[in-house]
């Protein structure tokens, strides 16, 4: 794995978005992984951005979302579609064609789940996975004790995530308490995966996933046996890792042999 401890939670974003854009700009039909919750949000600020000043063109881009909450009306603002539109498709020109989400609702969820890790093969895979951790150590909403092998399926949410994710919610308001999730084994068949995790409150997640052993227990862990992942933490992520300095080190180093 490689971990990159950045100053703040901007110069991570900074970071993935040029990967994003450059990648964009080798492969126009570029298939991504996409993810919900407060840490891409600054991602998809840049992304915009780009498309908006420089002209970058999402148009050939396929996307798939990780996650989708189960049975919230068409349009509703909890939903990840909604939070997609809002934070990212209503700024760049990703065709809604294009635009790939877990099923919510219908009948036959189950297959429903299937078609979708079907269209992911169609379009021969996903080529970059913009990825969050939960403070539990969940990767999309593939919760504690997930199997590694899982795929895109309905999860129901473990009370940490309902927890966190109450901040959403107005007092009185129903929290959805289902959905459906691309499986890690989904996630792991990502050509390159970009996690970012930031804050006191993913320490322990972090840690596991990085240095714990692999456990479906702490899912991010899983992220340990692909080939092509990258952390990006700020210094409260990485405060439980005991080899900070080793990471440092090598940054340091790879940006010394880039300059060369
Ligand atoms: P967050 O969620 O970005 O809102 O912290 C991450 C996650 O639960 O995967």
């Amino acid at each position: 794995m490689k971990v990159l401890v950045f100053g703040n939670p901007e110069e991570s974003a900074e970071y993935i978005s040029q990967e994003i854009l450059a990648a964009v700009r080798h492969k126009p039909n570029l298939v991504l992984g996409l993810a919900t919750g407060s840490t891409p949000i600054a991602v998809y600020v840049r992304l915009i951005h780009a498309h908006q000043t420089q002209g970058v063109d999402f148009s050939g881009c396929i996307t798939f979302n990780l996650d989708e909450y189960l049975d919230l009306p068409e349009g509703h603002e909890r939903s990840y579609r909604y939070f997609m539109n809002q934070h990212f498709f209503s700024g760049v020109n990703v065709r809604p064609s294009n635009r790939h989400f877990p099923p919510s609702q219908g009948k036959d969820l189950a297959r429903q789940c299937l078609d979708y890790e079907n269209k992911i093969q169609e379009v021969g895979g996903i080529d970059m996975q913009v990825l969050g951790i939960g403070s539990n150590g969940h990767i999309g909403f593939n919760e504690p004790t997930s199997s590694l092998a899982s795929r895109t399926r309905i999860k129901t949410l473990a009370e940490k995530t309902l927890r966190d994710n109450s901040r959403f919610y107005r007092p009185g308001e129903v929290q959805p308490q289902m959905a459906s999730t691309a499986g890690i084994g989904t996630i792991l068949e990502a050509g390159k995966i970009l996690l970012q995790a930031f804050g006191l409150k993913k320490a322990d997640a972090v840690h596991a996933a990085v240095e714990g052993p692999v456990s479906a227990f702490w899912p991010g862990s899983a992220l340990q046996l692909h080939p092509q992942v990258t952390l990006c933490l700020d210094a409260d992520s990485a405060s439980k890792l005991s080899l900070r300095d080793y990471y440092k080190r090598v940054r340091e180093n790879d940006e010394r042999r880039l300059k060369e």
